[in-house]
């Protein structure tokens, strides 16, 4: 979808802004094998920081499809994290315009003992509708995950692939403002892959927001308008989406793109 930034950051404020944020973790781990090691008695605490995202400032403007990339580690999930609320940042600002709809790998929030169509309206409820409107896009979402009977069964007996597919079904058909998917779609074949990022289009269309982290750099070509190209919490590149991928795989050193174009 073409996307004129400069004319649209004129007339609106982008609907995520993200200015100098930096995010350091601290995690601390008894220093168990040194104290058996030495044979210390103190109970000795290793305080540890890393710093997942250093000075990392960007736009997303509404309407539009940013992409993610960049290697494992990189800070990608924790800057997803950061913009869904979920932590706080060290230092710098997150602004967000719109409520966010968080698109996990591990679901959203689903709980596995209840079953596909319980959870539907559960996770409806929980985006903030009203169980009418959930009621309304039910049948939608359900043809959408094409799940057949396995939509009355417990989630627990779900594969990965049938979890993230319902995950996205409910995330798109409520209306979002704002989508994160993290790796979320990984787990779909490859027809399901297609058929999710015409959605995504369709949401587009419809001024909704999308952020996507996906090591599938070929849909980030096709479907972003812009890219996000993180190393080491840092950003590398941040630009038009065609073009931050190609500098990312030359960087990369991967001449045959479909090598890193495997999953979405
Ligand atoms: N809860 C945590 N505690 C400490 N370090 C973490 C935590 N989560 C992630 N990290 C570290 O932060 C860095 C960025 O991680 P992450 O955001 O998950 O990267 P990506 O999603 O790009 O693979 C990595 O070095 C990772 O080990
Ligand atoms: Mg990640």
């Amino acid at each position: 979808m073409p996307f004129d930034s400069e004319t649209a950051s004129l007339a609106v404020p982008p609907t995520i802004e993200v200015q100098d944020l930096w995010l350091r973790y601290r995690s601390s781990q008894e220093a168990t094998l040194k104290r058996t090691l030495v044979g210390m008695t103190q109970r000795r605490k290793v305080t540890r920081y890393v710093e997942a995202l250093r000075g990392v400032s960007f736009t997303v403007q509404r309407g539009s499809v940013c992409g993610v990339i960049g290697r494992n580690g990189a800070g990608k999930s924790t800057l997803f994290r950061t913009i869904c609320g979920i932590l706080t940042p060290s230092e710098g600002r997150v602004v967000v315009r719109g409520h966010v709809t968080p698109l996990f790998s591990l679901g959203i929030g689903f709980n596995r003992e209840l079953t596909g169509r319980e959870n539907v309206l559960l996770g409806g409820l929980a985006m903030g509708l009203a169980p009418e409107e959930v009621q309304e896009q039910y049948q939608a979402i359900v043809a959408f995950a094409e799940l057949a009977d396995a939509i009355d069964y417990p989630m627990r007996t779900y594969s990965s692939g049938m979890s993230a597919r319902l995950g996205f079904a409910v995330a798109v058909h409520l209306d979002p403002e704002i989508v994160l998917i993290d790796e979320a779609l990984a787990a779909g074949d490859a027809r399901f892959k297609k058929k999710s990022s015409d959605k995504i289009s369709e949401l587009c269309e419809r001024d909704c927001t999308v952020m996507i982290i996906t090591h599938g750099v070929r849909i980030i070509s096709s479907l972003a308008d812009r890219c996000l190209w993180l190393d080491k919490g840092r950003v590398m590149a941040e630009g038009p989406a065609p073009d931050v991928v190609d500098a990312y795989l030359r960087f990369e050193g991967v001449l045959d793109e479909a090598t890193a174009a495997e999953d979405m």
